[in-house]
């Protein structure tokens, strides 16, 4: 994967913590992969004082509106509101681990209008003597299903690497790759880091990503 590799989400909705995650005040509980202390909001403000023309382009769903201020908007002395930058950085995710294979919404991070983000980190994997210490075959029936794979070893799949992007569509029957399951069996942590997002809807792709298909990826469970 290169320095520059990007996966970039956008939502036509707030990104919510989900629900399990809080507790009746709207804290997070403990025992949730992550706490408030794990989110960083703006800590110094990047002032740019010019009296100029600066187009910014407003984007709002499919609609693009394009206004020109009379000089730069960032021209402030400071923030506030509801809605604001803020980061979450995926190493501080704290997961969740059994001594069997933990379902996928333990990965879950957010909750977004149509779709999900989870988080596969580096962790400790299933500690019971006979796990099969990788996901089960599955057939995802309610969602489609992309992973972006940052970087390690992922155990459960072949053909990929760092920066792959995989789209499972629902209703497709996958699982482990030949022959993973077995390598599994003496491995005690993975140090993967994977961003995943299931879709409400089904996913249409674009003609960049066409052109980035990889026609060999379903041929890889072959053995
Ligand atoms: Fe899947």
């Amino acid at each position: 994967m290169k320095q520059e590799d990007y996966l970039i989400l956008e939502s036509s909705g707030p990104v919510r913590i989900p629900q399990r995650y809080l507790n009746h005040e709207g804290q997070i509980r403990m025992g949730s992969p992550y706490s408030e202390r794990d989110f960083h909001g703006p800590s110094e403000l990047l002032t740019i004082d010019k009296d100029q023309d600066v187009e910014v382009l407003v984007k709002d769903g499919p609609r693009w509106t394009r206004v020109v201020h009379a000089h730069h908007p960032f021209d402030v002395l400071g923030w506030d509101g509801f809605i604001y930058p803020f980061t979450f950085n995926a190493q501080d995710f704290e997961p969740i681990t059994g001594t069997v294979h933990q379902p996928p919404p333990i990965h879950q991070t957010f909750e977004i209008r149509g779709y999900v983000v989870c988080t596969f980190a580096p962790r400790m994997l299933d500690y019971h003597p006979e796990a099969v210490k990788i996901p089960w075959v599955h057939d995802n029936v309610e969602a489609d299903e992309v992973l972006f794979y940052v970087r390690g070893n992922f155990g459960s799949r072949k053909g990929i690497e760092a920066g792959s992007i995989t789209l499972h569509p629902r209703g497709i029957p996958h699982g482990p790759h030949p022959g993973t399951i077995m390598a599994s069996k003496e491995a005690q942590r993975t140090e993967e880091l994977a961003v995943m997002f299931d879709t409400q809807h089904t996913l249409e792709l674009t003609e960049q990503a066409v052109a980035l298909d990889d026609e060999k990826y379903p041929l890889s469970w072959l053995d």
